[in-house]
């Protein structure tokens, strides 16, 4: 370890505590799902509790749980109108900020909040930046009826995309039972090792019946923050709405 590496988890505590910066007064809040989104909803509450006013919309049943614990005030997303800010983690975040997203099985209520917020911020640790993407495999939520013949179309056509490896694997819990997502759907988990072109793919999988969303994040993220052993970052695509702090 370097002198000044600090453990993963702090890592993803300062890229979460940096993006409660960004939260104002009255704002409502999209509240992402998985390791350092939960370090940014426990900021969040605590900053609740010292007077600050937001409303959160979470994208997962595992993120309501702990906003509500965290004292977060929560309101459904058909009450909620547009969102001013989502925070939210990712798997894999490339130069362009796309990411890939859905390591937590969240995707789909993700990409519905992200969607439907004003900005969006990826909250990451240095090791989830990428040239290119595809080293995490990049899950697919797919409807159980014909879930075979869903994926069979998608291993199929996976070679278009200038991706490394073809492999295509149902997600399994620990006692090998089906992954079920919170909405009541099967992932896949497609082992690609690079993706030569995500745009192509994305439109891909957008088409496809039986699909219900996928990881493939493009053109969501307004910036993201990245903590490393050399501090915070911001990483910013051309025309970012995010104010500078
Ligand atoms: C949840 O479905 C995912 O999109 C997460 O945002 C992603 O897996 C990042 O999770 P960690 O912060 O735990 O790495």
């Amino acid at each position: 370890m370097k002198a000044n590496a600090m453990p993963l988890e702090e890592y993803k505590k300062a890229a979460a505590l940096k993006a409660l910066e960004y939260v104002a007064d009255g704002m409502k809040v999209g509240l992402g799902t998985g390791s350092t989104a939960d370090h940014f909803i426990r900021a969040l509450g605590e900053a609740v509790e010292n007077g600050l006013r937001v409303i959160g919309v979470s994208t997962s049943v595992r993120t309501e749980k702990l906003a509500r614990e965290c004292g977060v005030p929560l309101v459904d997303i058909d009450a909620a109108g547009q969102l001013d800010l989502t925070v939210d983690g990712a798997d894999e975040v490339d130069p362009d900020l796309r990411l890939i997203k859905g390591g937590g099985g969240a995707l789909l209520r993700e990409k519905i909040v992200a969607s439907g917020s004003s900005r969006v911020l990826i909250i990451a640790d240095e090791g989830k930046m990428v040239s290119r993407l595809g080293a995490f495999p990049l899950p697919v939520e797919i409807s159980p009826f014909a879930w075979k013949t869903t994926s069979r179309r998608i291993r199929d056509s996976l070679s278009q995309f200038d991706v490394g490896n073809v492999a295509v694997a149902l997600r399994r819990n620990k006692d090998m039972s089906s992954f079920i997502t919170d909405g009541g759907h099967y992932i896949l988990d497609c082992d690609l090792r690079s993706i030569g072109d995500p745009d192509g793919l994305a439109a891909f999988l957008d088409s496809l019946p039986g699909v219900m969303e996928h990881g493939l994040f493009i053109g969501l993220a307004s910036a993201a923050i990245i903590a490393g052993a050399s501090g915070v970052r911001i990483v910013r695509p051309e025309g970012s709405l995010l104010p500078v702090l």
